[in-house]
């Protein structure tokens, strides 16, 4: 009787859990489920300026890390005719890039994985891309996977999120804890995070959104859930909120690092 009881009270914290889980969506959570293709600053249009300068062509071998719903790496596979692999630890976000890939007729290895230890042998990469994903994840065990899996004469791109200047302790807490980031850096931590890994050259670029700006492809390009509860809506107002709060004290910077 006693041992029944308790497995019904196991039972009740499981769905009790689980339910709360469902209730309690994380930013990326409604990235997912909105299918939000080109999430990062910028969007496809800043992607498509910075890849024009790699002197990407058929022998380059590029793995998109955090690749979201496939939006770059359809553009990489289709302008440059290049060798793609994507990874992403949403198994939705790899399901809605896989359906992009196949709806295009795209040869692209899309993996659910974690960029923090990744399924490719060493030394395999030419180019890394990192489109607004290291700043999610553990810089101290991403960076060096990343350096693990690139050629020697590789490079790492990432578009990452950047603190502009000081702020408070509440206003730190408040943007780490909405977006679950594992930490919040000024660019000279950056540097120094990618030169500790042995990458010897780092060259940053500062990307300045203008908000005004709609980019009509970012704006196009979702993949919908079939169901999209309320709550996300209000996930999205919220990120709006914070990004507008915030406006001078977050900024945008292109990392390439060889
Ligand atoms: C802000 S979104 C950017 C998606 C995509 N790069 C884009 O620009 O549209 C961050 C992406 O990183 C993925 N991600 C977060 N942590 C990750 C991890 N540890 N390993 C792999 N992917 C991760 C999320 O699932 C999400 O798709």
């Amino acid at each position: 009787m006693a041992q029944n009881f308790s497995l019904f009270i196991a039972y009740c914290n499981d769905v009790i859990q689980r339910q709360g889980f469902r209730l309690k969506y994380t930013y990326l959570d409604c990235l997912a489920l909105f299918g939000v293709g080109g999430a990062h600053p910028g969007g496809l249009q800043l992607t498509q300026k910075i890849l024009a300068e790699e002197n990407i062509n058929n022998d380059t071998i590029l793995l998109e890390v955090g690749c979201g719903t496939g939006q770059t790496a359809a553009y990489l596979a289709q302008q440059y005719s290049c060798s793609v692999s994507t990874l992403d630890n949403s198994s939705m976000m790899v399901e809605k890039a896989q359906q992009r890939f196949s709806s295009l007729g795209l040869s692209i290895d899309a993996k659910v994985g974690d960029i923090e230890n990744l399924p490719y042998p060493d030394k395999h990469f030419d180019i890394v891309l990192s489109e607004s994903v290291i700043s999610f994840t553990n810089l101290i065990s991403t960076i060096p996977e990343l350096k693990r899996v690139l050629k020697p004469s590789g490079r790492l791109i990432a578009i990452e999120t950047i603190l502009e200047q000081t702020i408070s302790e509440e206003e730190r807490s408040q943007i780490v804890d909405f977006y679950s980031f594992p930490q919040l850096l000024t660019e000279g931590e950056w540097v120094k995070a990618f030169r500790d890994t042995e990458f010897h050259r780092i060259d940053v670029t500062k990307y300045e959104p203008r908000l005004e700006q709609v980019d009509e492809q970012h704006a196009a390009d979702y993949s919908l859930s079939e169901t999209i509860d309320d709550a996300l809506l209000e996930i999205l107002g919220k990120h709006e909120e914070i990004m507008h709060q915030n406006k001078n004290k977050l900024g945008f910077r292109i990392f390439r690092c060889s």
